[in-house]
């Protein structure tokens, strides 16, 4: 008998980007391996080629590829060829795990609406980077992480998701880095999957959840 599947909805085609260790692509992997993430891990694409994260994309047997930012002088000319690269793969979403080129407006037009970043701070305060230092020189009490929506301005794109941690007496940016991570490989595949799920978008310039517009630093991930 032939299965009827007139009904059957495709999964959700990620790509996912990454420079460095690759923990939050490993969380993606790992969602997806215990159905918390309803998608297809289609591709992953660093533009380092010693990114530890290619590693963790073969152990799960995700097609890898390299595209080395060093051999294009011109920026823009690195934004086109990673541009066709993520397009080969039809994703219908892209995942900035720890990808760390700026992206020009091209590139993020081209993907705009189904590509998402994770910074680690409670944005909108630091952008950039060095955000934990910046987070303890100033005295502040907590730290934490935002999933967004990739806009041309640099971690400026309509927050979706935050999760904050406690900073303690005595720690060093590291520390806060490590604890901060442990938040992000929750809440990074969970605001994906709300995507595949057909939950959230951009609107405007802001993010649609389940119909409702989020408040500007979106919703508050309690551990
Ligand atoms: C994360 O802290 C993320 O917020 C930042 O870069 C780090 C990437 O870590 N953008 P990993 O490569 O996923 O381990």
């Amino acid at each position: 008998m032939i299965p009827d599947t007139t009904n059957a909805r495709a999964k959700t085609r990620i790509v996912v980007l990454i420079s460095g260790s690759g923990s939050n692509l490993q969380a993606f992997i790992d969602a997806r391996d215990n159905r918390q993430l309803d998608a297809d891990l289609v591709a992953v694409i660093s533009n380092r080629p010693e990114a530890t994260g290619l590693e963790r994309a073969a152990r799960a047997g995700i097609t890898s590829r390299v595209i080395d930012h060093q051999a294009y002088p011109q920026r823009l000319d690195f934004d086109r060829t990673l541009a066709a690269a993520v397009a080969d793969y039809k994703p219908d979403l892209v995942i900035l795990a720890g990808f760390m080129r700026i992206l020009s407006a091209e590139f993020v037009d081209r993907f705009s609406g189904r590509m998402l970043n994770i910074h680690p701070s409670l944005l909108p305060k630091y952008p950039g980077l060095n955000t934990h230092q910046r987070a303890l020189d100033a005295g502040d009490n907590e730290a934490g992480t935002t999933v967004h929506f990739v806009t041309s301005q640099l971690d400026g794109g309509p927050p979706i998701v935050q999760g904050a941690v406690p900073i303690i007496s005595g720690d060093s940016a590291a520390d806060i880095a490590a604890r901060v991570l442990g938040v992000e490989h929750v809440i990074f595949p969970m605001a994906a999957q709300w995507y595949c799920e057909g939950r959230l978008s951009m609107q405007d310039g802001a993010t649609l959840l389940d119909g409702e517009v989020l408040a500007p630093t979106g919703r508050t991930f309690e551990a």
